[in-house]
């Protein structure tokens, strides 16, 4: 997708209805969407990351209803959920963008209003189905045994007059757009989705709303009695929140979209509607659209409407923010489904980040602490052994890399963590131990100098995933705290960075293992 050596990296998730609270789907794009920010930034590539809340139409007006608010109040109050939990997930979005904001509605009033004038939206009459939880129009055609092909929900007849985006006239331009640009949509198999949608003739878009039916919108600029679509208006912030319109250096610094990260659940919107509009308004396309796969409950999509939803703020109490990052970034493989319960994440908690990584550092620590007072020593030659586990850490770097590149950071992690047991394992041959029994203080440095080093390379991949961890992980290593804060991956491979003569800090287990249930 994206390279590495970039000279921006713009990534995106979806902006969220705010007609509920935030569960464990959202967190995740969230999640992810940082941890790649994190990653561009340790690689020294200037970042943006912009997430939000998505605050108008049918489906926000109904919570509103439901709750006794007017709308504006059910967004107020909600987007604190979903702001409070990016906190306690230590997101580091550049900018949070909601619908609501005045220069946000202007942008918005000012695109429709040119496409207006540019005849690509235009005014019909209009008869077909509704579904209000997909926020969607679909010919009779479309439906499958009558309900919504997306959610298989009811529909709601309708007939009214309104305000169509010509769609149609750019089908034919984005299937050889799609066709001709591998990396647009990712991965490939969704690619292919959106071929077969699009095999079909492509109708144009209705982008209004009748004020009768659905007040909470952005009026439409040149018609007050309609509101905007909620999508022509929830797409638009990839842009406005980069500075469309109102900060032309902004936003040549940042746009075109590196990644914009989305569930596969907004495939179409993502990559026919917003594709097409950025066309019809002129704009270079994203490098990437990368959808991947759900959460589910059992077999079923996590999701609020359904009430099966996990909340994430729960999991980070018991467990931890840095346990529960890490465990949605690597049980997921990305693009694929994965069902989230509670055994599978103590299991891998235990078995990754307990036995394997937490032990390992505090065997090192330990017993740097009792053979060399704490400081890391200089090492000896090196053997065999040693060219084995420095050949794994320094395999971790690369699939590390390679998984950025292709989108498969679980192959990254565990690429990490295949170096981290082969830590483990360089302790149980070299025997440390002995060696200091033995007297045999070369040896025994060179291998305490070793594993130091790996966990070193080890703390600084991880750092994106679990960053409050792999600081104390670091801290521990004796890593001056002015160096805490930079943590680069560039760094990685120079070998003027000796760990050499700093002092380990002893260290409780840095992840207590879990009693299973
Ligand atoms: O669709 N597994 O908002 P939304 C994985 N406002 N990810 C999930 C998930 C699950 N079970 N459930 C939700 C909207 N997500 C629109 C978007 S963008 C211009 C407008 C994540 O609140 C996933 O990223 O329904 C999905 O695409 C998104 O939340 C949908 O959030
Ligand atoms: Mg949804």
């Amino acid at each position: 997708m994206c390279q590495l050596k970039a000279d921006k990296f713009y990534v995106t998730t979806p902006i969220y209805y705010v007609n509920d609270q935030p569960h464990i789907g959202h967190a995740y794009t969230t999640i992810l969407a940082d941890v790649l920010a994190r990653y561009y930034r340790s690689l020294d590539v200037p970042t943006f990351f912009l997430t939000g809340t998505d605050e108008h139409g049918q489906k926000v007006q109904r919570a509103a209803e439901e709750h006794g608010m007017t709308p504006r109040e059910q967004c107020d109050v909600t987007v604190v959920r979903f702001m409070e939990l990016w906190r306690e997930l230590e997101i580091t979005n550049d900018k949070f963008i909601r619908t609501t904001d005045e220069g946000h509605k202007e942008v918005v009033r000012e695109a429709m209003q040119d496409l207006y004038d540019r005849d690509l939206i235009y005014r019909a009459e209009y008869r077909g189905c509704y579904c209000v939880p997909c926020e969607r129009f679909f010919s009779i055609r479309d439906l499958k045994d009558g309900r919504c092909p997306e959610c298989l929900r009811e529909v709601a007849a309708i007939t009214e007059s309104n305000y169509f985006f010509r769609m149609s006239r750019y089908q034919e331009w984005l299937i050889k757009y799609i066709e001709s640009h591998p990396n647009f949509i990712m991965p490939a198999f969704r690619a292919n989705e959106t071929l077969g949608f699009l095999r079909q003739p492509l109708n144009d878009l209705c982008v209004s709303r009748p004020k009768s039916r659905l007040s909470w919108g952005i009026e439409l600029p040149f018609d007050s009695d309609y509101v905007c679509y909620v999508w022509f208006d929830a797409l638009i912030n990839y842009i406005s929140g980069a500075g469309w319109k109102r900060n032309d250096e902004m936003f040549r610094c940042w746009w075109p979209t590196s990644c914009h990260l989305i569930g596969k659940d907004i495939l179409t919107t993502h990559t026919v509607y917003w594709p097409i509009m950025l066309k019809a308004m002129g704009l270079e396309m994203p490098e990437t659209i990368f959808a991947h796969g759900w959460w589910l409950t059992g077999r079923e999509k996590m999701s609020k409407s359904r009430g099966n939803a996990i909340n994430p703020m729960e999991m980070i109490k018991k467990y931890g923010v840095d346990a529960f990052r890490y465990f949605l970034m690597s049980e997921m493989s990305l693009g694929q489904d994965a069902s989230f319960t509670e055994e599978a994440f103590v299991s891998r908690y235990n078995s990754d980040l307990a036995n394997d990584l937490g032990n390992l550092l505090s065997r090192v620590v330990k017993m740097t602490l009792r053979y060399n007072s704490g400081i890391i020593p200089q090492p000896g030659l090196v053997t065999d052994e040693e060219n084995t586990l420095n050949l794994m850490a320094a395999n971790a770097v690369t699939g590390m890399e390679n998984a950025l590149r292709d989108m498969k950071l679980e192959q990254g992690i565990e690429a990490v963590m295949n170096a981290v047991r082969a830590g483990n394992r360089y302790l149980e041959k070299t025997a440390p131990w002995t060696l200091a029994k033995q007297g045999n203080h070369e040896r025994l440095n060179t291998v305490l100098y070793t594993t130091a080093n790996a966990l070193r390379k080890v703390a600084t991949l991880l750092h994106p995933v679990m960053p409050g961890k792999m600081n104390e992980l670091r801290r521990a290593l004796g890593i001056p705290e002015e160096q805490l804060e930079k943590c680069s991956i560039t760094d990685l491979n120079q070998s003027t960075n000796s760990l050499t003569n700093l002092v380990m800090q002893d260290i409780d287990a840095l992840f207590p293992r879990i009693r299973e249930e």
